[in-house]
């Protein structure tokens, strides 16, 4: 628990340049980081533009893979996650673009868009597995977009967004009618079997959430508390996010 945003997103993006760092050490060339989108992020992000910048860690032969998508908008929506990442992390992260996986969103049939989960999950496995997955949670207790209800062990699949989550994400969008009702996200059991997560939450909105996710039982009613089943999980807080905590 740290006193301001920014210390939290400057021990979030040490963790994730340890987490990089470490993957090259045992050999891996092309570390592999689990992008998150949203507003938690965004500080650990800049920080890491910083360190790029002053030569600390190079992005130009990792490979970024996004948590989810939304589903159906139009190509080059500028709040499609494709769009939100090549803008805040391939640009300031020198991360090049064509080393950018994101779930495809764009099928239009059940069919389609479960082949593009499942080439995704492929693809994630020929990278190699991700070395630091990078996280935020819902005020519901979501990770990615796997809302409470949400199987522990799924994999990369399409996913009905809760109202709630579609409200909190309404202010990405012209009004709540442009918010999409789907989206396709990795899995619980997808986000478990990176290397390392780190979970960034700052603000009281998250309180309620955090303390459920930290301490709370293990449960589907809450999907972040799956962080308490890895062995390598850090969750990194402000002090209003951690206010709920023991
Ligand atoms: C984003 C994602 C979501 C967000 C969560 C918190 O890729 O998967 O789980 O991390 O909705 O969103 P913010 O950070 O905007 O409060």
């Amino acid at each position: 628990m740290l006193p301001t945003a920014q210390e939290v997103a400057e021990r979030a993006a040490r963790v994730v340049i340890e987490g990089v760092r470490a993957a090259l050490a045992s050999g891996r060339t092309e570390p592999v980081i689990g992008l998150a989108t949203g507003s938690s992020p965004v500080g650990l992000y800049t920080v890491l533009a910083g360190a790029v910048e002053a030569g600390e860690v190079d992005f130009g032969r990792a490979r970024g893979f996004a948590l989810d998508e939304y589903v159906g908008l139009p190509p080059r929506h500028p709040e499609s996650y494709r769009e939100v990442l090549l803008r805040e992390v391939c640009g300031p992260l020198g991360l090049p673009p064509e080393r950018l996986h994101v779930p495809d969103g764009s099928g239009d049939s059940e069919e389609a868009l479960a082949a593009g989960a499942a080439d995704y999950e492929r693809r994630i496995a020929e990278a190699g597995g991700v070395d630091v997955q990078i996280l935020g949670i819902g005020a519901n207790g979501h990770l990615g977009f796997n809302e409470p209800g949400s199987a522990l062990t799924s994999r990369t699949r399409v996913k009905r967004l809760s109202e709630r989550t579609r409200g909190d994400n309404a202010r990405f969008f012209d009004s709540l009618d442009a918010v999409p009702t789907h989206c396709v996200t990795q899995g619980l059991g997808t986000v478990l079997d990176a290397r390392r997560l780190v979970l960034v939450a700052s603000g009281a909105g998250k309180a309620a959430a955090v303390a459920a996710a930290v301490e709370g039982p293990l449960s589907a009613s809450c999907p972040a508390s799956v962080l308490q089943w890895h062995a390598d999980a850090v969750v990194v807080l402000d002090e209003a996010a951690a206010v709920g905590l023991a």
